[in-house]
């Protein structure tokens, strides 16, 4: 089969942390810090209220910007929250959508999480769907009933144009700013797998292989290379900094 050279994402995910500050100082690191490959993508996510400094600052560098969310409205009575319009006034490019924080904390669905997709994606701006299953649902042998059924809704009505615009991030629930429970580079490979195999059920082997797959949970700068390393592993969403169990 045809092997695609396909766009490696490493994408910044601070979740809600930094102060104004921390956020300036964290961004201007990575901009004087950083050389980037061709066939790489490397895109900072900050909290909402700190999107336009952080973005302001990544003009004119090779960095993009990104949000980690949004309401799928244009426009409303929609207290606390942020369209997509707004995100793309604020020279946005991307959106992490279906966090696992947002399913498993917020209660997120995936069919809200669905509305996102196919409204971020008709607004202009590139999702990252992320999925993943809970370490209980690993243990009971769920986790690709549980992918299946998350890819399934959360790309429903996403037609194939789109594709070039929508990324997928496999994050493991229970490896995420998780100091015991580590995903192995194989098994975020085997899962990596499993998700390429879905979407290629979908819409089609050669589309399927264009498409970015990224792994987060847990990724430091001693184990990235390691994930990177492996065949179907596109990229990284990296966080870190979990109040709770630091
Ligand atoms: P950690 O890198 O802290 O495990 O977080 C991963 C993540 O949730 C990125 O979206």
């Amino acid at each position: 089969m045809k092997t695609h050279i396909r766009q490696k994402f490493i994408v910044g995910n601070w979740k809600m942390h930094t102060t104004a500050f921390e956020a300036e100082q964290l961004a201007r690191g990575i901009i004087d810090g950083l050389v980037v490959a061709d066939h790489v993508t490397v895109i900072l996510c900050p909290p909402f209220p700190y999107l336009a400094l952080v973005g302001d600052m990544l003009k004119g560098s090779q960095v993009a910007l990104g949000a980690q969310n949004m309401y799928p409205q244009a426009e409303g009575a929609f207290t606390g929250e942020v369209s997509p319009t707004m995100l793309l006034d604020l020279s946005c490019g991307y959106v992490i959508l279906g966090h696992s924080e947002g399913r498993h904390k917020l209660g997120e669905s995936d069919e809200f999480i669905n509305q996102k997709v196919v409204c971020t994606l008709a607004a202009g701006l590139d999702v990252i769907l992320c999925v993943g299953e809970t370490l209980e649902q690993r243990k009971s042998k769920q986790t690709e009933a549980v992918l299946d059924r998350q890819l399934s809704t959360g790309l429903a009505g996403v037609p194939s144009e789109a594709l070039s615009r929508l990324s997928i991030a496999y994050e493991p629930v229970w490896a995420i700013g998780n100091d015991e429970h580590h995903a192995t580079p194989q098994q975020a490979h085997d899962v990596h797998l499993l998700i390429r195999r879905k979407l290629s059920q979908v819409y089609g082997e050669t589309r399927a292989q264009k498409m970015t797959v990224q792994y987060g949970g847990s990724v430091e700068p001693e184990n990235a290379a390691a994930f990177l390393g492996q065949p179907g592993i596109d990229g990284v969403l990296i966080g870190g900094r979990q109040p709770e169990s630091r």
